[in-house]
């Protein structure tokens, strides 16, 4: 008797946390029911690709591989689509049906492609995007620039075509822009000298711009600029100046002309490559005080001495060969 009736309460308490727990488990879905909709479209438009095997419409979305939910909305934040071959086709348009994404990314997939998908509009919250090493194609839609929290933008190793929408200088926050490795072609925009942010990075490189870089991008305030391997001509003195933040510069590869013995460097400066171009004068005696990591000026038409001291003489005969008269060590000493 007296076993029973204490036994009866702690049973309840059990049953009572079983029920509890069973109910967590089962009804505790955290993940929104539109968000979750949405992304079981974007695993079906990839044909359920093995890369979705944890996307099981039973459970809860928000531990599902590859997304992140806010941690008290609850609503998908981020998205990262990488490093897959059988992710095949094009940026499904549901994607634009993750209202509150702020990260986007779809890198390394050989086998994406079209374009960069409109409903990428209607992510007001996008801070991050990132459609890189991929098969896309097109050109880079104007919209982005409506999209005012974006603060990184990279569309690198890409099949884009066309020209440089010159609105994505309207992003108020963009502080990272990198368009490198695809097809794109025309002139850099003027309007680009209008970037706000400090510590902008601008990669351009391996692409078909043509032109001269504007006079305007001397007001942008550059962390590192990589312009190389385009077509680009006239001068580049907008890059440099006593002023300057930026630590690292890449002109190399392309037609510019211009005096370097004119040129004044910041000694925030530590990497500078300016190799194959068509840029004449001298070595600024300046240069000597700069504490360079790292220096290209070969295949140039620079003359004259190279400035004494030691910072510059440890660089090697690459960096100063295929020049027009350039000498003094480490290339051979000055008639
Ligand atoms: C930027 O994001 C914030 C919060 O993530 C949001 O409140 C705001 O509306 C967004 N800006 C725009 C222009 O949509
Ligand atoms: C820009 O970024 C700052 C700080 O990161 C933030 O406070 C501001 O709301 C952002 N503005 C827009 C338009 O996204
Ligand atoms: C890359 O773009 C070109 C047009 O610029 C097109 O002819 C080609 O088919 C595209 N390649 C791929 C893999 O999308
Ligand atoms: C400088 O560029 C030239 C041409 O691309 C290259 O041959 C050389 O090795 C480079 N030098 C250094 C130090 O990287």
């Amino acid at each position: 008797m007296v076993r029973l009736s204490l036994k009866s309460p702690l049973l309840s308490t059990f049953s009572l946390l079983f029920f509890f727990i069973f109910f967590t488990i089962s009804f505790a879905e955290l993940c929104n029911p539109n968000d979750k909709k949405a992304l079981l479209n974007i695993k079906k438009a990839f044909n359920n690709a093995y890369y979705f095997a944890s996307w099981k419409a039973e459970e809860d979305c928000c531990t599902w591989y590859s997304v992140q939910c806010d941690e008290n909305s609850h609503r998908i934040i981020s998205l990262t689509l990488a490093v897959d071959k059988q992710i095949s086709g094009q940026i499904p348009p549901h994607v634009g049906e993750l209202p509150f994404l702020q990260y986007l990314t779809f890198h390394k997939l050989p086998n994406l492609v079209g374009p960069i998908q409109p409903a990428i509009a209607k992510l007001h919250n996008l801070k991050h995007l990132d459609i890189s090493w991929t098969k896309i194609s097109g050109t880079i839609p104007d919209f982005l620039s409506s999209l005012s929290n974006l603060s990184y933008i990279s569309l690198s190793f890409s099949n884009l075509s066309g020209a440089i929408p010159s609105s994505l200088s309207k992003l108020p926050n963009l502080s990272y822009l990198q368009l490198d490795r695809s097809k794109l072609t025309g002139q850099i925009p003027d309007s680009f000298g209008d970037f706000k942010a400090e510590n902008f990075n601008l990669y351009l490189s391996h692409n078909k711009l043509s032109g001269k870089i504007p006079p305007s991008l001397s007001k942008v305030d550059f962390s590192a600029i990589d312009l190389s391997r385009n077509k680009l001509e006239g001068d580049a003195y907008m890059i440099f100046g006593a002023q300057k933040k930026a630590w690292n510069v890449d002109l190399s590869r392309n037609l510019l002309a211009f005096d370097m013995s004119k040129v004044v460097f910041s000694t925030n400066l530590f990497m500078l490559d300016v190799n194959h171009n068509k840029i004449f004068g001298g070595l600024p005696p300046q240069m000597s005080k700069l504490s360079l990591t790292s220096l290209n000026v070969s295949y140039n038409r620079l003359c004259g001495q190279i400035p004494k001291g030691k910072k510059l003489k440890r660089f090697g005969v690459d960096s100063y060969f295929h020049n027009k008269c350039l000498c003094g060590k480490p290339l051979e000493s000055c008639k």
